[in-house]
């Protein structure tokens, strides 16, 4: 990833997490799903920090960092939808202001 480049779920989160973790979470959340990771994010990140999960080996400090910043920037789902979604809510402010 490059400084100043969003950090984004589909592009910089999603592929930090292996088929393992995913199928091993999966009774608890989804870690290939944005809005199951967003949901659980507290409990992810706390549990990334002092390195109990994943449960064969702590992630890298760098990834730990990467997912920390994800959190800090506003959890960016994907960039393009969030471009999609600011028009969406664009048009809709306007629909509603026009009433
Ligand atoms: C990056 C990958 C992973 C993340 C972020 C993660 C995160 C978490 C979180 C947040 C919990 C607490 C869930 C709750 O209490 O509702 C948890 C529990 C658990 N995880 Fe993971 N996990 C990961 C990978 C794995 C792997 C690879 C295994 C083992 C194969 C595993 C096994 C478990 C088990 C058995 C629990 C329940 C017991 C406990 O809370 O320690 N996880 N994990």
């Amino acid at each position: 990833m490059k400084t100043g480049e969003t950090i984004s779920f589909a592009v910089d989160i999603k592929p930090l997490f292996r088929e393992r973790d995913q199928r091993s979470m999966k009774f608890a959340f989804d870690l290939w799903e944005y809005d199951d990771v967003k949901q659980h994010v507290a409990a992810i990140g706390e549990r990334l920090r002092d390195g109990s999960m994943p449960c064969d080996g702590a992630w890298p400090q760098e990834q730990i960092e990467l997912f920390q910043r994800w959190i800090e920037s506003g959890c960016h789902r994907s960039v393009r939808l969030r471009e999609s979604e600011s028009i969406a809510s664009r048009r809709m402010h306007g629909r509603l202001l026009s009433r």
